[in-house]
């Protein structure tokens, strides 16, 4: 499974990059905001620290601007993916990006229905929204689920499923039971990934117990 890190800000970017587990970045316009600063500098400063593909969004509706906007940010770094809605102007977007060879990821997706016509558009990546199904009371990961089923009855369609809105460890985990590819995750959960009490607790046995021996290894 690949790990992407859903945030803007650079400095957790940098810290994630460093420890070897982050594949890739999704921003959004909101998460954009969140940093107060210039889209295209910080887009530009995220593609410089990893290697992976960086998840930019458009920011217009109707399809010319928002083709116009893509290929303006696929132009910015080769590890550009441009973020598209799932709306009609937004698979049209898709369709065309994609045949140029781009990467683009479409997002705001909450029905197998709709991830259907964004693999039939070419896309790289589909993003389901699990944490904001949840939170108007239905199952997120089932929405998963079903795509990834529906995707794997069809083994020539390249689309990824890219699991968003991702609120908790145990999204990742059933993300990674259902199979879906790609997890973008914020910060915050990405941590709390490694915690687990009986780790902590071990592992201070162990310090204790070596410094006992008095030995060093170094
Ligand atoms: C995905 O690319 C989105 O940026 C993100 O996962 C949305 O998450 P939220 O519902 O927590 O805003």
């Amino acid at each position: 499974m690949k790990f992407f890190v859903d945030t803007a800000d650079t400095e957790e970017i940098r810290e994630l990059a460093d420890t070897g587990l982050l594949d890739g970045v999704t921003t959004n316009p909101s998460l954009v905001a969140k940093t107060g600063r210039d889209f295209i500098e910080v887009v530009k400063e995220i593609c410089s620290i990893v290697d992976g593909p960086v998840s930019a969004e458009v920011a217009a509706t109707d399809y010319e601007t928002m083709l116009e906007e893509g290929k303006k940010l696929a132009d910015l770094a080769d590890n550009i993916a441009v973020k598209v809605p799932l709306t009609m102007a937004g698979l049209k977007t898709c369709s065309q990006l994609s045949k140029a060879g781009t990467q683009v990821n479409v997002t705001l997706c909450f029905s197998p229905a709709q991830a259907i016509l964004a693999a039939k558009a070419g896309a790289t990546y589909v993003s389901p929204f699990v944490g904001r199904l949840d939170d108007i009371g239905q199952e997120g990961m089932s929405l998963i689920g079903d795509i990834v089923q529906i995707y794997s009855n069809y083994p020539a369609l390249q689309t990824e499923v890219l699991v968003a809105s991702i609120r908790n460890p145990m999204h990742i985990v059933q993300a990674g039971l259902m199979g879906a590819e790609v997890c973008t995750i914020p910060p915050q959960v990405l941590k709390q990934l490694v915690s687990h009490p009986l780790t902590d607790k071990g592992l201070a046995a162990f310090v204790a117990d070596w410094e006992k021996t008095g030995q060093s290894i170094l």
